[in-house]
């Protein structure tokens, strides 16, 4: 009887407990954990292991990268040069640092830069953390110093709190590239229309006109996607397409010394391209529409000129279909989005 007792009370136990539950559920504390929504269609970015993304960090980075105080009078942000608008790009055929000293390059968008193995227009740079370095001592952008702008930001005391809090130490070169890297590999773009079709399952989220663009782009005729390749639209290849036969900017020969890589840029990705006017390495190229005269002509005359550019000809309709075609890679979700703005 006692038994019989014990087991009621146990039960009775059981479910009051059950029922305390239900009533107030257990809210687990907030977690840090950051989850990296990849698009459908593209693989896991690599994440370096000495900089797992966390809510703290990505949050510590992104209010790094909108804020002047990197550069040398407190003027200018990564985000002047990268705006969320303009799919982290620019509107000015090359870029305006401090004091309105011009740059020599136009400013790529950092939309999906998380997969992009060599930096810059020459690739010589490895990593996002150590790209970081480059805005912030080059004369015609921010024309300053890490270690200085470490001591300004020691000085702030959310800085110091937001630090603690993402990587246990004070705001030091070391948190400011990881966070902002960090901050960077959040910026992932893959819902334009064409990603809606190709990997969505959505066959009518591009027009008659805009598929006819995409067979066209990848046709042996006009050859884009063997270098525009894949979910990035780049191949992540070296080449020179005849932009010009005499090249200011020397290219990729200034990282290799080869004469094989002179006026040898990387291809960029297409991806959200009408958001990013002017184009190529030096912003010579104001419309879409120039650069696919461009390539109808097969491009001027250089020893490095990649074989598959080849003149080609385009009926009124078949321009109006490449056209269309390179405006449904344009993600509005992305540049909209919230988590990504100041
Ligand atoms: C004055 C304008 C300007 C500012 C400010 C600026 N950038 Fe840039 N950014 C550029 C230009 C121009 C390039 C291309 C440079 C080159 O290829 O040599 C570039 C290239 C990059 C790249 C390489 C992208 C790729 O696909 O190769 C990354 C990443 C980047 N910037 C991030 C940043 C971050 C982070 C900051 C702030 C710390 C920043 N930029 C500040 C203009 C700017
Ligand atoms: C041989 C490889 C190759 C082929 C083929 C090729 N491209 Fe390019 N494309 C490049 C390179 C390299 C650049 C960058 C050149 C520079 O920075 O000066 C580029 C740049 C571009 C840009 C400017 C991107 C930007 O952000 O500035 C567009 C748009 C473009 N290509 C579209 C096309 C289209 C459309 C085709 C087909 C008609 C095509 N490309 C064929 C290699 C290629």
């Amino acid at each position: 009887m006692r038994i019989f007792y014990s087991i009621i009370g146990f039960l009775i136990f059981l479910l009051t407990a059950c029922r305390k539950e239900d009533q107030a559920p257990v809210i687990p504390p907030e977690t840090d954990e950051y989850v990296l929504r990849v698009p459908a269609g593209f693989p896991m970015p690599d994440i370096p292991a000495d900089n797992t993304l966390t809510k703290s960090r990505i949050a510590l980075g992104k209010r790094l990268f909108y804020d002047p105080a990197l550069s040398a009078d407190s003027t200018r942000s990564c985000g002047s040069c990268h705006a969320p608008h303009l799919a982290f790009s620019d509107s000015t055929a090359v870029s305006l640092g401090i004091e309105h000293r011009l740059g020599t390059r136009n400013a790529p968008s950092l939309a999906n830069v998380a997969y992009q193995n060599k930096l810059l227009r020459e690739g010589g740079v490895p990593t996002l953390e150590m790209q970081i370095l480059v805005p912030i001592q080059e004369h015609n952008e921010f024309d300053f110093n890490i270690l200085l702008v470490a001591e300004r930001l020691q000085k702030m005391p959310k800085y110091v709190e937001m630090a603690e809090k993402a990587y246990e130490r004070v705001p030091d070169a070391f948190v400011i590239t990881r966070s902002i890297a960090a901050f960077e590999r959040t910026l992932l773009s893959g819902d334009a229309p064409y990603d809606q079709y190709a990997f969505q399952g959505k066959s009518n989220a591009l027009s008659a006109s805009e598929k006819r663009g995409l067979e066209l782009f990848q046709s042996e005729r006009l050859n884009c996607s063997k270098c525009h390749e894949g979910f990035l639209f780049t191949n992540q290849g070296f080449t020179n397409n005849g932009l010009s036969e005499v090249y200011p900017d020397s290219g990729r020969i200034r990282l290799t010394g080869l004469e094989s890589d002179r006026a040898v840029f990387k291809v960029p990705s297409l991806r959200n391209i009408a958001l990013t006017a002017p184009y190529m390495h030096d912003g010579s190229l104001p419309t879409i529409e120039a650069v696919i005269v461009h390539y109808q002509t097969g491009g001027k005359p250089h020893p490095n000129k990649s074989p598959l550019l080849k003149p080609f000809n385009l009926t009124v309709q078949e321009r109006k279909d490449l056209l269309a075609f390179l405006h449904s890679l344009t993600d509005q979700k992305f540049i909209t989005n919230p988590e990504f703005r100041n």
